[in-house]
C-alpha cells in the first residue's frame, strides 16, 4: 500500500508572518492525520520560519526548486544544502511554472533532481502536458519525454526518494480539474513508464500525485482511483481549512 502524500505548493504567496500563521493554523487541524504524509512548500524567504513553527509536527517542509550547485556565484539560486539547513526534507523540482515561465529544460531538471537527491532531499518531480499538446494527441509523447529525460541516470534506490506529480498544465490554477478517469489514465501510463525504466517493484512503490485545481470537494473522488497517491495543491493550500479538508479526504 502506498501512503498518500498531500503537499501544498504555496508558490509566490504569503509574507513571512502570513506563512507562519498559516502553518500554525494548519498544525492542529491535521495533527491526527496519520494516514497521510503532509508537506508544505513556502517561498524561500519564509522557509526557515515555517520550518521552525512546524518542528516536531507531522507536517514536513519543502522548497519549490533547488539549483545544481552547493554554493558559489549563482545569483538568486538556492542549493539543496541550504534548503536542508533551513529545515526542509523535500523539494519540488520541475513544476510547470518552472518549465514554462522560467524555461527549465528537461536536461536541467534532470540535473536538479539528481543533485537534490544526492544532497539528501526527497523530491516531488512534476510532469504534465499543455492543453494544445493534449488536444493534438501528443500527451503521451510529452509525458514519456518528461519521465524518461527527467529520471535518466537514477537508480532504483534513488527512486525511493522520488514522488511524481502529474499536473496537466491546463488544470493548474484554472478551476478546471482533470476528471478522476483522466488522472487515472495518465497515472497508469506514467507507472508503466517507471516499470520500463526501473522494474515492477519500483513502479509499484512509487507514489504519483495529481495536481491541478484540487479542492476539498473533488479530492475524495480523485484519491479513490487506485493510481492516484496524493496531491500537489496550489490555491486551495493557501487556506488552512481548505487544505485540511483535502488532507482529511486522504485519511
Ligand atoms: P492549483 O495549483 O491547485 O492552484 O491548480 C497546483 C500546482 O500548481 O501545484
Amino acid at each position: 500500500m502506498r501512503k498518500p502524500i498531500i503537499a501544498g505548493n504555496w508558490k509566490m504567496n504569503l509574507k513571512v508572518a502570513e506563512a507562519v500563521a498559516l502553518a500554525e493554523a494548519l498544525k492542529p487541524l491535521v495533527a491526527d492525520a496519520a494516514a497521510v504524509e503532509i508537506v508544505v512548500c513556502p517561498t524561500y524567504v519564509s522557509l526557515y520560519s515555517v520550518a521552525k513553527a512546524l518542528a516536531g509536527s507531522n507536517i514536513a517542509v519543502g522548497g519549490q526548486d533547488a539549483y545544481v550547485k552547493e554554493s558559489g556565484a549563482y545569483t538568486a539560486a538556492i542549493s539543496p544544502q541550504m534548503l536542508a539547513d533551513a529545515g526542509c526534507t523535500w523539494t519540488i523540482i520541475g513544476h510547470s511554472e518552472r518549465r514554462h515561465i522560467f524555461g527549465d529544460t528537461d536536461t536541467l531538471l534532470n540535473e536538479k533532481l539528481r543533485f537534490a537527491l544526492a544532497s539528501g532531499l526527497k523530491v516531488m518531480f512534476c510532469i504534465g502536458e499543455l492543453l494544445e499538446e493534449r488536444k493534438s494527441g501528443k500527451m503521451e509523447d510529452v509525458i514519456k519525454r518528461q519521465v524518461v529525460e527527467g529520471l535518466k541516470g537514477l537508480s532504483s534506490a534513488d527512486l525511493a526518494n522520488v514522488v511524481l506529480a502529474y499536473e496537466p498544465v491546463w488544470a493548474i490554477g484554472t478551476g478546471e480539474t482533470a476528471s478522476p478517469e483522466q488522472a487515472e489514465e495518465v497515472h497508469v501510463f506514467t507507472r508503466a513508464l517507471v516499470r520500463d525504466m526501473f522494474g515492477a517493484d519500483a513502479a509499484e512503490a512509487i507514489r504519483i500525485q495529481y495536481g491541478g485545481s484540487v479542492k476539498a470537494d473533488n479530492a475524495a473522488e480523485l484519491l479513490a482511483k487506485p493510481n492516484v497517491d496524493g496531491f500537489l495543491v496550489g490555491g486551495a493550500a493557501l487556506k488552512a481549512d481548505s487544505f485540511a479538508a483535502i488532507i482529511k479526504a486522504g485519511c
